[in-house]
């Protein structure tokens, strides 16, 4: 058993870390803090936590004991909270944006700050890193769209298939967090597609740069938010640089995630969609057509919350303390 706190856990992604490890059979949840509801019941906050029997708090990282902390804090917050939970010998899963770049020029860059505590941290994408996970003592939780992103195009990478790619996703408001703005405000945002940061989206060098370990590519992104709750769905194009048949590609996908829990690859041509992972830390890999100009296409479907999130952040403590990886994260999606 291990005791575990949750920091930001008022938020989207730290209710959903509540959802998932309040059937952990190897967690007990011993803190979970937040400034604005200290004193508060978990329930008032995340209404689907009823039975959750905690109180949320507002300690600083220093009152917090316990063996692994999940910080879901934005970016900018997380620096100033992980490095003195690492350095008191506590285990960190952190989702936010701070610990994900190897390059910290780069990070400094596409999130206009000054990065105050660079530390060593293994990107926690279990599918690449799975063994690094294992040893580390901080894990950086991948962004949402990067984790589908990655997902659908690595092998593309991998085997020199392609050197452009162009994503582009479409993702759910919940990916903006719990606080309302003027985007996610339901008149402005529903019966809409809105395409946003067009070319200059701060997942698209945190993409660029995991894909880059393996292999020569330039990666092109755009996100749009579409109205839906929960969910990315991505389309991956690109033009081939050697003669493949959709077969192959397909046969390629399927070799590469054969022993991959939680990525499925679907059967040829047969198109993802969100509904069928929603609520589960499933990613959908699918659609290997090519059009008459040479253009390949693949799809990928998450939860932006579960595998973009939080799911996947429970699968690195399972990972980082020696659970069975999938444990508490066996559920599937909830279509329609
Ligand atoms: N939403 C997604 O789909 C998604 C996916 C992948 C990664 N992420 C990342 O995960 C992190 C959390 O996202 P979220 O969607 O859960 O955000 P959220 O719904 O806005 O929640 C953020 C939480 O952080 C706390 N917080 C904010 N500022 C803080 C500060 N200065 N000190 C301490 N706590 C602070 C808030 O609690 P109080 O204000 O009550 O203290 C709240 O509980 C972010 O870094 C986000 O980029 C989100």
């Amino acid at each position: 058993m291990i005791n575990v706190a949750i920091v930001g856990a008022s938020g989207y992604t730290g209710g959903e870390l509540l959802r998932f490890l309040k059937y952990h059979p190897r967690v007990e949840v011993v803190a979970v803090t937040s400034r604005q509801y200290a004193g508060i019941p978990v329930r008032k906050v995340h209404p689907h936590l009823h039975e959750v029997d905690l109180t949320f708090e507002n300690h600083s990282p220093a009152d917090i004991d316990a063996d692994l902390v999940f910080t879901a804090t934005p970016h900018g917050t997380s620096m100033k909270i992980v490095p003195e939970l690492v350095d008191r010998g506590l285990k960190v899963v952190d989702l936010s944006g701070d610990y994900r770049f190897d390059d910290i020029s780069l990070y400094e860059k596409c999130y206009d700050l000054k990065h105050i505590h660079p530390m060593e941290a293994v990107y926690g994408l279990p599918e690449i890193n799975r063994n690094k996970i294992k040893e580390a003592d901080l894990v950086a939780n991948p962004g949402c769209f990067p984790t589908g992103a990655i997902l659908a195009s690595l092998p593309l990478v991998k085997e020199a298939i392609a050197e452009k790619i162009i994503i582009d996703s479409k993702t759910g408001v919940s990916g903006a967090g719990i606080k309302p703005t003027d985007v996610t405000h339901f008149p402005n945002c529903s019966d809409n597609v809105i395409p946003y940061a067009v070319t200059t989206h701060r997942h698209m060098p945190e993409i660029q740069e995991k894909l880059r370990n393996y292999g020569k590519v330039n990666v092109s992104f755009t996100p749009h938010l579409v109205p839906v709750i929960r969910g990315i769905l991505t389309t991956v194009h690109c033009f081939p640089i050697q003669e493949v048949t959709p077969q192959e590609m397909w046969e390629i996908y399927i070799e590469t995630y054969q022993n991959e829990p939680f990525v499925d690859v679907l059967e040829l041509g047969e198109i993802p969609r969100v509904s069928a992972v929603r609520g589960s830390n499933h990613c959908h890999i699918g659609c290997f057509e090519i059009d008459e100009n040479g253009r390949l296409v693949l799809i990928s479907a998450i939860d932006n919350l579960v595998k973009g999130a939080s799911g996947q952040a429970v699968h690195n403590m399972n990972l980082m303390c020696g659970f069975t990886e999938t444990m508490s994260l066996e559920g599937v999606g909830l279509h329609p």
